[in-house]
C-alpha cells in the first residue's frame, strides 16, 4: 500500500503559549474587518490584547469588532480609515489612544488584489494597488511609530511570496509587495535602536480569504494538482499563531525577517499557469483575470 502523504494539523496558539502575555497591550490593525487580519487580531486578542480594527467600510468593521469581543471577551473598536488617506489614519490613531492610551502592536495589512495581464492594466490600476499596500504601509507606519516606539512594540506587514519570481498576471501586486518588505526591512534598522521591531508575514494561498478567491477562482482548501511540503494550503490560523509568536517576548531577538508562512510551498513552485501557453492567450485563463482581456 502507498503511504499517504503528511498534512500538518492546524494548532491553536493556545495550546502553545499562556493566554495572558499580551494582557494590557493594544493592537493595531490595518484590514482587520475581515480574512487573515481578522483572524491575527482575534489570536492576539484572546491572548489579553484589546484592538482596533481599520478598514474602508464601516459596517463590515463594526460587525468583526462584535464578533472579535464576544470571542475573545476583550475590547476591539471599529475605526473607518482609508490607508490612502493619511489624515484618516491620523484620525484613527488619536481615536486609538483616546480609547485605550497606547498602540504597542500594529498589523499592516490593507490590501488590494485582482489578476490581470500587462495590457490590460491601466496606469490607475497599478497605481491603485500600490497606493493600498505599500503607501498604505508607509501612511500607517507613519501614523503610529511615536507611539509604537513609546511602547517598545513591534510591526507585523502582510506580504506575500508571489514576487521572489515572476508571477503573471501579477505586476502590480508583486511591485507593492517588494516595497512592503523593503519597508519593513528599514524600519527593523531604523528603529531596533529604539526598541522597535518590525517583520514580514508572506501568506500563501490562504483557505477562506479573498486573496485565494482573486487567485485560484476557488475559496476550498482543494485544488487540482496542488500539493507542498506539509500537505496543505495555508489556514488563516497558521497566519496568526506566527503572528502570536511575532509580537510575543519569545520574539523579542527577532527582526528584520520576511517569513513565507506556505508549508513550504515556495520551494517547489512551478509554472502558476500554464506557461507559456497562458501568456500567450491570457483569454485562456479569463475566469481568473476577469479583466478587459
Ligand atoms: N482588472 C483590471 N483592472 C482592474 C480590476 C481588474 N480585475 N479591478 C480594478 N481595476 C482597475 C480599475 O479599472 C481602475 O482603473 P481605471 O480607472 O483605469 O479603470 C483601478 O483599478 C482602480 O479601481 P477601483 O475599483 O476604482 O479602485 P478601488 O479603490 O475601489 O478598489 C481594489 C481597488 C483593488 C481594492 C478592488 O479591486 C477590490 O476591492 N478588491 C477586492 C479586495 C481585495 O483585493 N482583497 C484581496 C487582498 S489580497
Amino acid at each position: 500500500m502507498t503511504p499517504s502523504a503528511y498534512s500538518a494539523p492546524v494548532m491553536d496558539s493556545r495550546s502553545t503559549f499562556k493566554e495572558d502575555i499580551f494582557l494590557g497591550k493594544v493592537l493595531f490593525c490595518t484590514g482587520g474587518g475581515s480574512g487573515i487580519c481578522k483572524g491575527m487580531t482575534e489570536a492576539i486578542m484572546r491572548h489579553g490584547a484589546n484592538a482596533a480594527i481599520i478598514g474602508r467600510n464601516l459596517d463590515r468593521l463594526t460587525q468583526a469588532s462584535k464578533e472579535l469581543a464576544e470571542k475573545t471577551g476583550k475590547v476591539c473598536i471599529p475605526l473607518q480609515a482609508d490607508v490612502r488617506q493619511p489624515q484618516t489614519l491620523r484620525d484613527a490613531v488619536r481615536k486609538a489612544i483616546e480609547k485605550f492610551g497606547r498602540i504597542d502592536f500594529v498589523i499592516c495589512g490593507a490590501a488590494g488584489n485582482f489578476m490581470s495581464p500587462i495590457a490590460a492594466l491601466s496606469e490607475n490600476a497599478f497605481r491603485t494597488v500600490i497606493e493600498i499596500d505599500t503607501l498604505g504601509t508607509y501612511n500607517t507606519v507613519k501614523a503610529t511609530i511615536s507611539h509604537v516606539r513609546e511602547a517598545k512594540g513591534a510591526y507585523i506587514h502582510v506580504s506575500a511570496t508571489l514576487h521572489y519570481r515572476g508571477t503573471p498576471y501579477q505586476i502590480h501586486v508583486s511591485a507593492a509587495k517588494a516595497g512592503v518588505d523593503a519597508i519593513s526591512n528599514v524600519i527593523a534598522v531604523e528603529e531596533g535602536p529604539h526598541g522597535v521591531r518590525s517583520n514580514v508575514l508572506a501568506p500563501g494561498f490562504t483557505t477562506g480569504t479573498e486573496g485565494m478567491r482573486v487567485m485560484t477562482g476557488k475559496k476550498t482548501n482543494k485544488a487540482e494538482g496542488f500539493s507542498n511540503p506539509l500537505g496543505r494550503f495555508t489556514e488563516i490560523q497558521d497566519v496568526a499563531n506566527a503572528a502570536v509568536y511575532l509580537f510575543s517576548p519569545a520574539a523579542c531577538y527577532l527582526t528584520g525577517q520576511v517569513i513565507p508562512i506556505d508549508g513550504g510551498a515556495e520551494h517547489l513552485r512551478g509554472d502558476f499557469f500554464p506557461y507559456p501557453s497562458s501568456v500567450i492567450n491570457p483569454s485562456s485563463v479569463e475566469t481568473l483575470l476577469k479583466a478587459k482581456i
